[in-house]
C-alpha cells in the first residue's frame, strides 16, 4: 500500500476505536434535520480524522460530513465520512463503519472502509486493486439479474420525495433479493467483494461514495448514475454499482421503471386474504 491508503487505514481503525468505545457508554443521538441523526461519535469521529489528516497531509484539502473541512488548491482532497450507518448505530444494529477516500486533480486515488463490527478493513488504490484485510478481492461473476442479490438505501432527508419504492419492488420481484442494510459504504463494498450483485441509490453524497466507488472499481464492478451515463462524484447523487455483468439489464430495468413501463404491478391491499 501507498502512504495514503495506509494512513487512511490506520486512521479509520482509531477513528472506530473511539466510536466503539461511546457505543458501549450507550450514548443518545440528536436530529439533524426531521429524520437525519447525529451522535457524539459522529462528532469526535470526525474531529479525530480531520486532525490526523491535517497533521500527516497539511497541503490537502477535507470535505467532511460533519463540517470540519479544509480548502487547499494541493489538487489533493480527501472525503471523509466519520460514521456511515449512523440510524444503525444509535439502535445499536451492527452495521456502520468510518470510511474516507482521497482524490488528485478530481479522480480518485485510494479510499478505505472499516468496519468495527466484523473487523474487516477494506481498501484500494488506483489501478493496485482492491482488499479485503489484505486479501484481493473482485466482483461476483454472476450474470442474470435473476441470479442477484441487491441492496439499496433510502436517505432520511427528503423521504417524502423519494421514488425508491419502485425501484425497491421491481427488483424484488425478479432477483434474489434486496438487501436495506442502511450503510451505502458497506454495501459498495459487499458489491466490490462478491457479496452482492448490485447496489443503487438516489441521493447519495460524495463522502457515502468515494471509498466505495474506487473499490468497486478496482475489484472489476461498474459505476454509473441511473441512467448509464458516467459516474461523477460531485455532481451525480444517484448511484448504480454493480459487478458489470448485469449492469446492462439493470439499466434497461430502471428505463422501464421510469418510463412507466414496470414489468410487475405491487398487488393493492384490498386483495388481501386473511
Ligand atoms: C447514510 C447511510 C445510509 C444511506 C443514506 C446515507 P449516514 O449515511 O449510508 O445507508 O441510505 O443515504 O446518508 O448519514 O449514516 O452517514
Ligand atoms: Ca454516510
Ligand atoms: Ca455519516
Amino acid at each position: 500500500m501507498t502512504k495514503y491508503a495506509e494512513t487512511a487505514a490506520q486512521i479509520a481503525r482509531e477513528a472506530a476505536g473511539i466510536i466503539e468505545d461511546l457505543r458501549a457508554q450507550k450514548i443518545g443521538f440528536e436530529l439533524k434535520g426531521d429524520a437525519d441523526l447525529v451522535t457524539i461519535a459522529d462528532r469526535q469521529s470526525e474531529l479525530h480524522i480531520t486532525a490526523r489528516l491535517r497533521q500527516a497531509f497539511p497541503t490537502h484539502a477535507i470535505v467532511a460530513e460533519e463540517g470540519n473541512n479544509k480548502s487547499s488548491d494541493s489538487g489533493y482532497r480527501w472525503y471523509v465520512d466519520p460514521l456511515d450507518g449512523t440510524t444503525n448505530f444509535a439502535h445499536g444494529y451492527p452495521v456502520y463503519n468510518v470510511t474516507m477516500a482521497l482524490e488528485k486533480d478530481n479522480e480518485l486515488i485510494a479510499g478505505v472502509i472499516y468496519d468495527p463490527t466484523r473487523d474487516e478493513m477494506f481498501t484500494a488504490e488506483k489501478s493496485g486493486g482492491a482488499y479485503l484485510n489484505g486479501e484481493r478481492l473482485s466482483v461476483s461473476k454472476a450474470q442474470r439479474l435473476e441470479d442477484s442479490l441487491f441492496a439499496t438505501g433510502f436517505p432520511s432527508r427528503k423521504r417524502h420525495q423519494n421514488i425508491n419504492i419502485h425501484f425497491y419492488y421491481q427488483l424484488a420481484m425478479i432477483s434474489h433479493g434486496v438487501r436495506r442494510g442502511g450503510s451505502a459504504a458497506i454495501d459498495l463494498a459487499y458489491v466490490a467483494c462478491g457479496r452482492l450483485e448490485g447496489f443503487w441509490e438516489f441521493g447519495l453524497n460524495p463522502w457515502d461514495m468515494a471509498a466505495g466507488k474506487i473499490l468497486l472499481e478496482e475489484a472489476g464492478g461498474t459505476a454509473t448514475d441511473m441512467h448509464g451515463a458516467p459516474h461523477h462524484l460531485i455532481t451525480s447523487r444517484n448511484l448504480l454499482a454493480t459487478n458489470s455483468h448485469i449492469h446492462t439489464p439493470t439499466l434497461a430495468l430502471f428505463e422501464d421503471i421510469f418510463s412507466d413501463r414496470s414489468p410487475f404491478r405491487i398487488p393493492e391491499v384490498s386483495t388481501y386474504q386473511r
